[in-house]
């Protein structure tokens, strides 16, 4: 097999298993009880179980595994991501916000149920995020427990995720220049990436001195990220992409693509995956898996 052929397989291989723990850990975690909240745990599934590229528990797995992390402390904490960023995803396409009606390839959880469940269901998967990750069978050590729920936190807050979706409403009215458009998608899309790195170090008890790297690599794959979500919005097939495309013009928003052009900002996008692979130079076969996914980042067409 290539080069090339090695890492493909190497990361199929491991979106086949953390997609499958992911699925397995939200429906052993998220029983649908006989009840009147049955709708809400419904919706709640409906979401999280099933779909999307897993991108953010595929960082922490990978991270964690260069450092021997037990797997099922990984996963769990990998769970505890991903039901923050399908919060994020519900919210989201809410009418309030992009008034999108296709996720995932299927109906967005407001079409599905209803606005109210579908908020509620956002809320209830935030709170489900920092409930796996302070219970014990997460992590026997406490202040691992409580670094990994600051670290989430911090991301998913004003300091970071929700602050990015703020500032991404204000660009479709405002004049940002570059600087501040790079600010925008660090916090949008770049905290949650960034911490789905940080704490797989923080589960390896990686010395804080020792993670510089690791922050510069997520740093420059959080960027390219969204500038390939954004080139997706632009020019891609919505039947590929599982949601509506086209939606940034439509809504006058301020992109990459905006100030740079796709060119460029393809161009730019291709620069942040090498810079981000540069920053894993220390590192031998073990961070092969992160390699991979930043090579899958600027490869990918959803
Ligand atoms: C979409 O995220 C929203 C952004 C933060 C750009 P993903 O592209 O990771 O969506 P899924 O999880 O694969 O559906
Ligand atoms: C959303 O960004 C980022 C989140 C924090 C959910 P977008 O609005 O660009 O994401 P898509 O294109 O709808 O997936
Ligand atoms: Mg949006
Ligand atoms: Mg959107
Ligand atoms: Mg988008």
């Amino acid at each position: 097999m290539t080069m090339a052929g090695v890492a493909d397989s190497l990361l199929a291989d491991a979106r086949a298993r953390i997609e499958r723990e992911i699925d397995a850990t939200f429906d052993r975690l998220l029983p649908v009880p006989d009840d009147a909240r049955a709708r809400l745990i419904e919706a709640m599934r409906y979401a999280a179980i099933g779909g999307g590229k897993r991108v953010r528990p595929l960082l922490l797995i990978a991270t964690a595994g260069m450092y021997g992390v037990d797997r099922d402390s990984a996963v769990r904490a990998a769970t505890a991501i991903e039901a923050i960023h399908v919060y994020s995803l519900i919210h989201d396409d809410l009418p309030c916000m992009d008034d999108d009606g296709l996720r995932r390839g299927k109906p967005t959880v407001h079409i599905a149920f209803d606005e109210a469940t579908a908020v509620l269901a956002g809320d209830s998967l935030h709170a489900f995020a920092f409930e796996v990750l302070a219970d014990p069978q997460t992590c026997a050590d406490p202040f691992v427990r409580v670094d990994l729920a600051r670290a989430l936190g911090a991301a998913s807050g004003a300091h970071g995720m929700a602050g990015g979706q703020m500032m991404d409403m204000v660009a479709e009215t405002a004049e940002f220049d570059l600087h501040t458009i790079t600010r925008l998608q660090q916090l949008k899309t770049g905290a949650l990436l960034g911490a789905a790195v940080e704490m797989g170090a923080i589960l390896g008890k990686v010395p804080h001195d020792g993670r510089t790297h690791l922050h510069g690599y997520a740093r420059d794959i959080g960027l390219a990220f969204q500038i390939v979500d954004d080139l997706i919005d632009h020019e891609g097939d919505a039947s590929i992409a599982g949601k509506a495309v086209g939606k940034d013009e439509q809504a006058g928003k301020q992109t990459f693509l905006t100030l740079l052009g796709a060119e460029r900002a393809r161009e730019q996008a291709r620069l942040l995956v090498d810079q981000a692979v540069e920053h894993l130079g220390q590192h031998g076969s073990e961070a092969d898996l992160l390699r991979a996914i930043a090579r899958y980042i600027i490869e990918r067409d959803h």
